[in-house]
């Protein structure tokens, strides 16, 4: 008999949350829960991955429907003010958020789109796309496309993938990455003249709240440098652990070795703006997915969904999402603009 595995310990059980995510995506997606042609590329022997339970699924589904609406609305309301933007996803993992702007009708309103994480990841993402041609050819020319830093970076004209630890001061990480020319001819990638968006889908809380509010502050200060910066950041997240619901969970991750100390910080759907508005964002809100499910998903989409699989415990659903929230904030330096970049935010439906 081989024993057990052993599970990974320190960075290497943060990072295997990645692998966590594509699964459950690839799970929502074979379900129909949504599309997403991409996602089978970055799980290996994707035919062969157990689907999710129908709560899992119905959880990605709700998370998706959110996330989606939020970056859908930035790249629409950066075309009505007339300027493209840039989107920074931090603690990118395998997510396919590119290659789905990239194909769908607001690809013109995107310049530039930079995902970070660990180098492990950040290589194997880098490796996935090259080999498959769907990837590549949503790059465009392959002739421009090209690998770095020992291959755990990945340049294209629109699309950077970029190997960083982001607890580390981001004046020492991301700021000779983001900020510096390579070389005389290319301008350095981030343009704080853009409207900017920063995503983090389910990272913040493996990371110590000082280094998230200190890379929070480090964007802001960024933004402030332009007079007409604007600055919008996405947060998905799960808060509120401080019950039964939540120890049972820390104790299943534990099992994994993986801890989260970002989660303590804000621990209310309440307190969650502060996140934004104590590191100098102007205007927040959050929702938990239970919020969103209710009151913010076109009914005749909650009906196709309720069609997909049968749910029989809509409690344990409700309990489950009750403990994750979107929340998203906003900073705009000439206030002038409020009128169109106030619009952005999840909308009730009826
Ligand atoms: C749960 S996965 C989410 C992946 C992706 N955002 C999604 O929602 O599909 C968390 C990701 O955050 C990354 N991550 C966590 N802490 C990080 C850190 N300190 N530096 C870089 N990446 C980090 C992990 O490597 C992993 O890819």
């Amino acid at each position: 008999m081989f024993p057990p595995p052993r599970a990974p310990t320190g960075d290497a059980s943060i990072r295997s949350t990645d692998n966590d995510a594509a699964v459950a995506r690839l799970s929502a997606v074979q379900k129909h829960y949504f599309e997403d042609p991409y996602i089978r590329h970055f799980v290996p022997r994707a035919h062969l991955v157990p689907h999710r339970p129908p709560l899992i699924n119905i959880g990605t589904y709700v998370r998706s429907a959110g996330i989606d609406t939020l970056i859908d609305q930035w790249l629409s309301i950066a075309g009505e003010a007339g300027k493209r933007c840039q989107i920074i996803s931090l603690g990118a993992g395998s997510d396919t958020r590119f290659w789905r702007i990239a194909a769908g009708h607001l690809t013109d309103n995107l310049k530039t789109y930079i995902e970070v994480d660990f180098p492990e990841i950040t290589t194997k993402k880098a490796m996935a796309i090259r080999k498959s041609k769907e990837l590549m050819s949503g790059l465009g020319d392959a002739g421009n496309v090209s690998l770095a830093q020992g291959g755990t970076a990945l340049h294209s004209p629109r699309y950077h993938l970029l190997p960083t630890d982001l607890r580390v001061d981001p004046s020492e990480t991301l700021e000779p990455l983001l900020c510096s020319s390579t070389n005389d001819d290319d301008p350095p990638l981030l343009d704080p003249s853009m409207p900017t968006l920063l995503l983090f889908e389910c990272v913040l809380a493996y990371m110590p709240p000082s280094s998230s509010s200190r890379l929070l502050e480090w964007f802001v200060n960024l933004i402030k440098t332009n007079p007409d910066g604007v600055l919008g950041c996405v947060v998905y997240e799960m808060f509120g652990l401080d019950d039964a619901f939540g120890r049972v969970m820390i104790n299943n991750l534990s099992e994994r070795n993986i801890t989260l100390p970002g989660v303590g910080a804000y621990p209310t759907i309440e307190s969650l703006p502060n996140r934004f508005i104590h590191t100098g964002f102007k205007a927040a809100r959050a929702l938990t997915l239970k919020d969103i499910r209710k009151n913010y998903i076109a009914s005749e989409e909650l009906e196709r969904i309720s069609q997909l699989e049968f749910l029989d415990e809509t409690e344990e659903l409700d309990l489950v999402l009750a403990h994750y929230a979107i929340s998203w904030g906003l900073l705009l330096i000439n206030t002038d603009i409020g009128a169109i970049w106030g619009k952005w935010g999840l909308i009730k439906q009826d």
